[in-house]
């Protein structure tokens, strides 16, 4: 069998609480992802979706299991080559982007830490990155609040892309966004996968963004992973209760995505 790109053994979360008892967040998920897979987790608000992405892409401390990364573990303290290989997108674009920094200048902190681009190849690779989005050359010279919620999500993606990733861990990227937009940056995002081979960790709330883009689902509920499967096998015949009860919760307005 090959190996998984990733491959995600027993993770746990205990966040531990001042003065009150510690709370088990994340229990022995496990998962794998495979190059250029798309791997969508949805459950309930609180069933520790953000907890599991932010361990895998190493901003929070794992309590314990294991994160190997092309067959090697990956150790608390990172390498930068497992950081540059594990991008984040976040759910608030604007927020996500340093409000002091011009547009190149965020894309240049990637370029320069881990390809030590500088002066004309730095300017090119910046061009470059602003046309894989959809961005106008031109608004490099931009600061984040002169771009609208979208742009911003196009920046974090070009910021993310600049690392060169294997994976982009996706926490609802779009949900800030709206319909018309959302569907744009999911179009984006899908291209990256097929023309790059690009891996995606996608969460969502929205089930119908889920079933676009995933290619397998992850199904938490309170902490532990309740389902997982292809997608269409999970969302066409779910096997768990709470599977279920999700699915059913799809506003009608959406089931055109589902081609029941
Ligand atoms: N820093 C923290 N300290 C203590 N508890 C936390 C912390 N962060 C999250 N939690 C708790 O852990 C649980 C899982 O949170 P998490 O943010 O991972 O859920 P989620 O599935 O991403 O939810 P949502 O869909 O609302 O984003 C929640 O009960 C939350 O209150
Ligand atoms: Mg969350």
């Amino acid at each position: 069998m090959e190996q998984a790109l990733l491959e995600v053994s027993h993770l746990s979360k205990i966040y531990k609480r001042k003065g009150g008892p510690d709370f088990s967040a994340v229990k022995e998920v496990s998962f794998s992802l495979s190059k250029g897979e798309a791997l969508g987790i949805v459950g309930e608000s609180g069933s520790g979706k953000t907890t599991v992405a932010k361990m895998v892409a190493g901003m929070l401390p794992v309590t314990s299991g294991s994160i190997m990364l092309d067959g090697q573990p990956v150790e608390s303290r990172r390498s930068k080559d497992t950081k540059r290989n594990i991008q984040y997108i976040f759910q608030d674009p604007v927020s996500s982007l340093n409000p002091r920094l011009k547009i190149k200048d965020i894309l240049a902190e990637p370029l320069k830490l881990y390809f030590k681009l500088s002066g004309e190849s730095l300017d090119n690779r910046i061009h470059k990155l602003l046309d894989d989005v959809g961005i106008p050359k031109s608004y490099q010279d931009r600061y984040p609040k002169e771009l609208s919620g979208g742009q911003c999500q196009r920046i974090g993606i070009a910021r993310a892309l600049a690392a060169e990733p294997s994976i982009m861990v996706c926490d609802e990227p779009t949900s800030a966004l709206d319909m018309t937009i959302q569907s744009q940056i999911l179009e984006l995002l899908q291209e990256l996968q097929r023309s790059r081979g690009i891996s995606y960790i996608f969460i969502a709330h929205g089930l119908e963004v889920i079933y676009t883009i995933s290619n397998r689902v992850l199904v938490m509920k309170q902490g532990e992973v309740v389902e997982t499967g292809a997608t269409t096998q999970v969302f066409h015949s779910p096997q768990h209760a709470y599977t279920q009860t999700l699915i059913q919760s799809i506003p009608k307005i959406e089931l055109p995505y589902f081609e029941y």
